[in-house]
């Protein structure tokens, strides 16, 4: 009975440190980024250019000559304020690609490298659907490098102007989370 009683008591204290640890490891740190990224479709500082020139049917909501399945390489400066001299904190590098045959819908594959501030040197990998005429969109963090390990969470995304037809500012909002740091309870 006493042993029995013992080995109950084990399997219990067993069971409270597993729920410690679950507790620990879905505790989450958010993160939380304005950025502004400047796509420049034209132009000596192009930073946009056509990777491929689809060979689907002219999509009738997109700029003449648009086509399903135009993809566009991206390598676009991210500053800290919506003016293109305003402090430099990363660049967008990826692609975006016309998916749809007649609605105005890029798919967006990019990472995000910050270059200033906590996260200088980590990655944010963002991906979804931007419908281009929308207010306001909302793409996926779906990942993340360094001491954005683990992100996940969303991004809203607006065009927030254009200027000279080609430069396009997008806001990104950025809220997303990371694990937080359990070593203290992981170690206990
Ligand atoms: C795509 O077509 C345009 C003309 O519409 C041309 O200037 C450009 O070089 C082409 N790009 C590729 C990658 O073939
Ligand atoms: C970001 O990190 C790089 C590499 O460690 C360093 O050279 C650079 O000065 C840092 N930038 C800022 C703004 O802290």
């Amino acid at each position: 009975m006493g042993s029995r009683s013992s080995v109950a008591k084990q399997q219990l204290v067993l069971i409270a440190a597993a729920l410690v640890l679950a507790v620990a490891s879905a505790r989450r740190r958010p993160v939380h980024l304005r950025l502004y990224m400047h796509d420049i479709t034209g132009g000596p500082g192009r930073t946009a250019v056509p990777l491929v020139n689809g060979t689907g049917p002219l999509n009738p909501s997109m700029p003449a000559g648009s086509r399903f399945g135009d993809t566009t390489a991206i390598d676009d400066l991210l500053t800290e304020g919506l003016g293109v001299e305003s402090e430099p904190v990363g660049r967008a590098q990826g692609t975006y690609m016309l998916a749809s045959l007649r609605e105005p819908v890029l798919v967006v594959s990019m990472t995000v490298v910050l270059t200033a501030g906590p996260y200088n040197g980590s990655v944010l990998v963002v991906a979804g659907r931007d419908s281009v005429l929308d207010e306001t969109r909302e793409l996926a963090v779906v990942g993340g490098t360094g001491q954005l390990r683990r992100a996940s969470g969303h991004v809203l995304w607006r065009t927030a102007r254009l200027e000279s037809a080609v430069h396009w500012v997008l806001e990104l909002d950025v809220h997303a989370s990371v694990p937080a740091d359990d070593t203290r309870v992981a170690t206990q």
